[in-house]
C-alpha cells in the first residue's frame, strides 16, 4: 500500500524495523506491514533514523500537565482513553459522536516516518502508526461548502495539572485549511513504534501534520469540525505575532524571539552540532504546491 510515493520507495534496509514490526504483529489486528516496509525504506533512503522510543515519550509537549518537558510523562498516566469518542460536526453528511474504534473501522493503519519540528527549534524523527485524515474525513462526508477542519483536545480537569492551573485557556484547539487536511501525508496517528499511541504523546489520537510546527500537531482529539472559516488555534489567540495559523515549517522566517534557521535534534547528544531546518521540514516537493502565490512572510 505505498499509494502515492511508489516512485520513491526502495525495498531495501527494512531489517531494523523488524523489531517493532514484530511486536506489532504480535499485538494483532493491526494492518499494513507492507507500507511500513516500504516507507521504512524510503525513510532510511532519506537519511532518517528515528529518535528512541525513550527520546520520544520523556520529553513532550502537552501543556495540559504542565509546562515542562518532563510533566507529560509524569502526569498523563491519569488521562482516560477508554472509552473514548469523538464529536464530529459542522459541514459533514453524518455528523455524529463517533466511538474511537467506529471512526477507524475499515482504515489501514499504516506506518510514517516522519521529522517532527516544535516552533521551539528542536526536532526529533518519530515513527508513526495511523491513518491519513482524509480517509476518516471521507468517512463522514465532507460537504461541499467546507473549507476548513477544526480540532479540539480533551479536557480532564481531575486528571489534568495544567488545566486546573489554566497554564494556557482550554480546550486547546486547532484547525488546518481543508486542502491541508485532505493531504495524503497529514495523519490521525494513533501509535508509535508500532505500539498505541503513549498518553504523553497525545493518546488515543493526535493529528500529525509533518511539514508545519510541532503545535499544530494537536493532541487527545475529543471534536472534528467542518466549517466554512479559518477556526480560532492555541497559540495564535495566545501570541498572534509569534504563531500564525499557517505555521508551516521555514527556516527563512524568524519567530520574533529566535531564529528558525536550524534546529537541535533530540537525541543528538551535547555537543551534537545544530542542522539546517529544511523549508516545510523537508517536504517541500509534496505540500509547495499548497501555498502557491501565497507569501509566506504574511502567512506565517
Ligand atoms: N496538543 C495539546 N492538546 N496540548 C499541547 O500542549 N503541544 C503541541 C503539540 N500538541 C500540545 C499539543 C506542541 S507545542 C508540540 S511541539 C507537540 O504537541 C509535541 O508533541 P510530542 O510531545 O509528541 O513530541
Amino acid at each position: 500500500m505505498a499509494r502515492r510515493w511508489t516512485n520513491d520507495l526502495t525495498q531495501t534496509d527494512v531489517t531494523p524495523k523488524a523489531l517493532f514490526l514484530n511486536r506489532r504483529a504480535l499485538l494483532g489486528g493491526l494492518a499494513g506491514v507492507g507500507a511500513a516496509s516500504a516507507l521504512g525504506g524510503r525513510a532510511r533512503a532519506q537519511g532518517l533514523e528515528p529518535n528512541s522510543y525513550e527520546d520520544i515519550t520523556t520529553y513532550n509537549n502537552f501543556y495540559e500537565f504542565g509546562t515542562s518537558k518532563a510533566d507529560p510523562a509524569a502526569h498523563a498516566g491519569a488521562m482516560v482513553t477508554d472509552p473514548w469518542t469523538i464529536r464530529v460536526d459542522g459541514m459533514v453528511d453524518r455528523p455524529g459522536d463517533y466511538a474511537l474504534a467506529d471512526l477507524l473501522d475499515g482504515l489501514e493503519i499504516e506506518e510514517r516516518i516522519y521529522r517532527f519540528r516544535c516552533v521551539e527549534a528542536w526536532s526529533m524523527v518519530v515513527p508513526w502508526n495511523g491513518v491519513e485524515l482524509a480517509d476518516v474525513l471521507s468517512k463522514v462526508g465532507v460537504q461541499a461548502r467546507a473549507r476548513y477542519v477544526a480540532f479540539e483536545t480533551a479536557v480532564q480537569p481531575d486528571a489534568m495539572p495544567g488545566v486546573r492551573r489554566r497554564v494556557i485557556p482550554f480546550p486547546y484547539v486547532e484547525g488546518l485549511r481543508l486542502d491541508e487536511a485532505m493531504h495524503p501525508l497529514t495523519l490521525l496517528a494513533t501509535g508509535l513504534y508500532g505500539e498505541a499511541m503513549p498518553k504523553q504523546n497525545g493518546a488515543p489520537i493526535r493529528l500529525v501534520v509533518p511539514w508545519k510546527y510541532g503545535f499544530k500537531s494537536i493532541k487527545s482529539i475529543v471534536r472534528i469540525s467542518l466549517t466554512d472559516e479559518e477556526p480560532p488555534t492555541t497559540w495564535n489567540r495566545l501570541a498572534s505575532h509569534e504563531y500564525g495559523f499557517y505555521a508551516n515549517v521555514n527556516p527563512d522566517v524568524s519567530h520574533p524571539r529566535w531564529s528558525q534557521a536550524t534546529e537541535r535534534r533530540i537525541g543528538g547528544g551535547l555537543f551534537s552540532s545544530r542542522q539546517d531546518t529544511l523549508m516545510f521540514n523537508g517536504y517541500e516537493r509534496e505540500v509547495a504546491s499548497l501555498y502557491a502565490g501565497m507569501d509566506l512572510r504574511v502567512n506565517y
